[in-house]
C-alpha cells in the first residue's frame, strides 16, 4: 500500500498573475496558475481555461480531484499559438493582430493536430478552438473508437441517465458506426469485492478508479491486465477490492462498468429526488446528496465540499441509511397511565410535561442529550437546562478513525453539544453524577434525547426510581420502553437543521423524506416545550431559530442560516 493522501482542506491562495487567451475567438483573462488535484498551484490547463470561459470540454479520464492521466483523448481540442519571427519578435497580421500558428501535423501542415486539454498548459496569446470543425471531428473519432467494443446495453445498464458515454455520444458522437467486425467480449458481472460489481465490457479504461484507489486511498488494489483490445480492468489476484472507500469508484466511473451492489437495479436515477444533506455517521460531516423516491431513501452520494470531504465519502457512512425506513420506528406520542404507555396527543403530552417541569424543585431535573442532535435542538435543550437549573450531559461515541475522512468521534455534532453548553467537559463526565443523583433521590425528573442511557451507566433500576422520565427517540430501546412520556423524533433526512463538525464547520442539511406517523422534528416540539416552560417564543421557523441561536452562542456569532450556503461556514471553536 502506498501512502494515503490527506485531502486538502484549505483553499489554495488566490493566483495573482493573469494571462489573456482566446476561446473560440472570445478573449478572456485567466489565472496563469490554478489548483491541481491536491490543491497545489500549477500552470492552468486548456480544459480549466475553457471551463472559466463557460465552455465545456468533454472528458472521461480527467477528474479535478485525481492526478491527470491523459489517456482517454476525449478532451482533444484544436489550438493555436502566436507566431514568433527569427528575431524572436511576434509576427503580426496587416491589421496589427498577432499571427497565430494553428496546431497541425508537421508533415501535413493543413491537417489540424489537437492536444489533450486536460494536460496542456495555456500560454499568453494562445487560442483554443473547442468549437472548430477539426475539434468536432477529433471527438467523433474518439467516441467511435471508444464504442467499438462497448456493448451498447444502455437499456439494462444501471448507469443510464448519468452515463458520460451516453451523454457525449448524443452531444458529440456520430449516428452511424463503421465497425463491422465482431466485438471483443470481456468478463461481465465480475464480483470485484463485497460492495462492487464490474462489467468489463463497459469499461473505457480511463483509470479513474485505479488512480482514486491508489492515490487517494493508498490501496494498490486495481490495475489493468492484457494488451490492446483485450486490456481489462481487474483487481489484485487473490485479493478482493475491499477498503472503506470502494463505492467512490462507482461515482467517478464515467460509464456503467462499476456498480454498487447496494444500489444496482433498485431505481432508475431519473426518478430520484436529490436533497443536500450531511452524513451523520462520524464527526467529519461529509456533504452528501440523498437520493429518494416516494418517501424512501435509495442512496447517499458524496457532494463536493473542499473544506470537508472533497468529492468523497466512506462506504460505512454511505450505506448507513436503511435504519431511517425501519418498520419498528417510533411513530406515536405515548404517555404512561396506570403503568401502561398509551397513545396521546402532542398538545396534551407537551402541556403535561411542561406542568411537571415548572413545578420541579431546582436541581431535581437532569437532561441527557445526544451529540447526534442538531445545534438548534441542543440549544433549545440548553434553554430548558438554564430555566430549570438542571444538570446535563451527552453521550460520547468513539470508534476507529483513519487518515482520510473517518473520524474517531462517531457523533456528528460533538462540537454543537459543547458550544451550546449541554455537554459536560469532558463529555460524559456528568453521566455518573446523574446516576448518583437518581440513586440518592435528588434527581426525580430525567429528560433523555436520542440515547439509550441504560447502556451508559443509568440502568433500568435507576430509571424505575424516577417520578418523570421524558424520552424522545427514533427507534425503540430499553430507555424508550421505560419512558413516562415518549416523543417520536425524526431522522436527519426527515427534517432541517445544522451540525458543527469536528473542525467547527457549521453545515446545514435539508429534508428529503416525510417522517413516519406522528413523528415530528425535535426542534419543533422542543420550541413548544421551551415556550410552555419559559415563555420564550419566536423560534417558529428553523431559519429564525438558527439566527437567534447564532446571536446567543458566542462561537456562532455573526452566522446566519442564509450565509451557511450549501457548504457551511467554519466557526471559531
Ligand atoms: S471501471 Fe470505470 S473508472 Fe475504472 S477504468 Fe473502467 S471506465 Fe474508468
Ligand atoms: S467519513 Fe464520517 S461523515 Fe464521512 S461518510 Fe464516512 S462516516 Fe460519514
Ligand atoms: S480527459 Fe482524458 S485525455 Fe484529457
Amino acid at each position: 500500500m502506498s501512502a494515503p493522501v490527506t485531502i486538502e482542506t484549505k483553499p489554495a491562495s488566490p493566483p495573482i498573475e493573469k494571462i489573456r487567451i482566446k476561446v473560440d475567438g472570445r478573449e478572456i483573462e485567466v489565472p496563469k496558475l490554478m489548483p491541481d488535484w491536491q490543491g497545489k498551484l500549477q500552470p492552468t490547463t486548456m480544459l480549466q481555461a475553457c471551463a472559466l470561459a463557460g465552455v465545456e470540454v468533454p472528458h472521461y479520464c480527467y477528474h479535478p480531484k485525481l492526478p491527470v492521466a491523459g489517456n482517454c483523448r476525449m478532451c482533444l481540442v484544436e489550438f493555436g499559438t502566436p507566431m514568433i519571427g527569427p528575431d524572436r519578435k511576434p509576427l503580426l497580421n496587416e491589421d496589427g493582430t498577432p499571427k497565430i500558428a494553428r496546431s497541425a501535423l508537421p508533415y501535413e501542415p493543413t491537417t489540424p493536430r489537437g492536444a489533450i486539454a486536460c494536460a496542456t498548459p495555456i500560454s499568453p496569446g494562445m487560442e483554443i478552438y473547442p468549437g472548430s470543425p477539426a475539434t468536432k471531428q477529433m471527438r467523433e473519432s474518439v467516441l467511435e473508437f471508444l464504442l467499438i467494443n462497448h456493448p451498447l446495453d444502455c437499456s439494462i445498464c444501471d448507469q443510464a441517465g448519468e452515463c458520460k458515454l451516453q451523454e457525449y455520444s448524443v452531444d458529440y458522437g456520430q449516428a452511424a458506426s463503421r465497425f463491422v467486425e465482431a466485438k471483443v467480449h470481456k468478463p461481465k458481472a465480475v464480483d470485484l469485492g463485497p460492495r462492487i460489481v464490474l462489467d468489463d465490457e463497459r469499461c473505457i479504461l480511463c483509470s479513474r478508479c485505479v488512480r482514486f484507489t491508489k492515490d487517494i486511498v493508498g490501496d494498490d488494489a486495481l490495475g489493468f491486465a492484457s494488451r490492446g483490445s483485450y486490456n481489462t480492468l481487474t483487481h489484485h489476484p487473490g485479493r478482493p477490492f475491499d477498503n472503506n472507500y470502494t463505492l467512490n469508484t462507482v461515482d467517478i466511473c464515467p460509464v456503467g462498468a462499476l456498480t454498487s451492489k447496494d444500489f444496482r437495479f433498485q431505481m432508475r436515477v431519473w426518478f430520484l429526488k436529490e436533497t443536500k444533506s450531511i452524513c451523520t455517521s462520524c464527526g467529519t460531516g461529509c456533504n452528501i446528496v440523498i437520493g429518494s423516491r416516494e418517501e424512501k431513501i435509495f442512496r447517499y452520494e458524496p457532494r463536493q465540499n473542499d473544506a470537508v470531504n472533497a468529492c468523497w465519502m466512506c462506504d460505512a457512512g454511505r450505506l448507513n441509511y436503511k435504519w431511517v425506513g425501519r418498520p419498528d420506528r417510533l411513530t406515536q406520542v405515548l404517555s404512561r397511565k396506570s403503568g401502561v404507555l398509551s397513545p396521546t396527543t402532542w398538545t396534551s403530552a407537551l402541556n403535561e410535561i411542561a406542568g411537571k417541569l415548572k413545578n420541579a424543585p431546582a436541581g431535581s431535573v437532569a437532561i441527557v442529550a445526544s451529540a447526534r442532535q442538531t445545534n438548534e435542538e441542543l440549544w433549545l435543550l440548553s434553554k430548558l437546562k438554564s430555566k430549570l437549573g438542571a444538570i446535563s450531559d451527552s453521550v460520547p461515541r468513539a470508534g476507529e478513525g483513519d487518515k482520510l475522512l473517518v473520524n474517531a468521534d462517531r457523533n456528528p455534532n460533538t462540537n454543537g453539544a459543547r458550544l451550546t453548553g449541554i455537554a459536560a467537559e469532558p463529555m460524559g463526565s456528568n453521566l455518573p453524577k446523574i446516576a448518583e443523583g437518581i440513586r440518592n433521590g435528588g434527581i426525580r425528573t430525567l429528560i433523555v434525547f436520542g440515547e439509550d442511557v441504560t447502556k451508559n451507566g443509568i440502568g433500568a433500576d435507576l430509571l424505575g426510581k424516577l417520578e418523570t422520565l421524558v424520552v424522545s427517540d427514533i427507534l425503540p430501546n430499553e430507555t424508550t420502553r421505560l419512558a413516562h412520556y415518549l416523543l417520536p423524533g425524526c431522522a436527519h433526512a426527515e427534517k432541517r437543521g445544522t451540525f458543527t463538525n469536528v473542525k467547527g464547520r457549521v453545515q446545514k442539511f435539508m429534508k428529503a423524506v416525510e417522517p413516519p406517523g406522528d413523528a415530528r422534528p425535535e426542534w419543533e416540539f422542543l420550541h413548544e416545550l421551551v415556550f410552555n416552560v419559559t415563555g420564550q417564543n419566536g423560534f417558529v421557523t428553523i431559519e429564525g431559530l438558527f439566527n437567534q441561536m447564532a446571536k446567543e452562542v458566542p462561537a456562532f456569532n455573526g452566522l446566519t442560516w442564509a450565509a451557511l450556503g450549501d457548504t457551511g461556514v467554519t466557526a471559531p471553536i
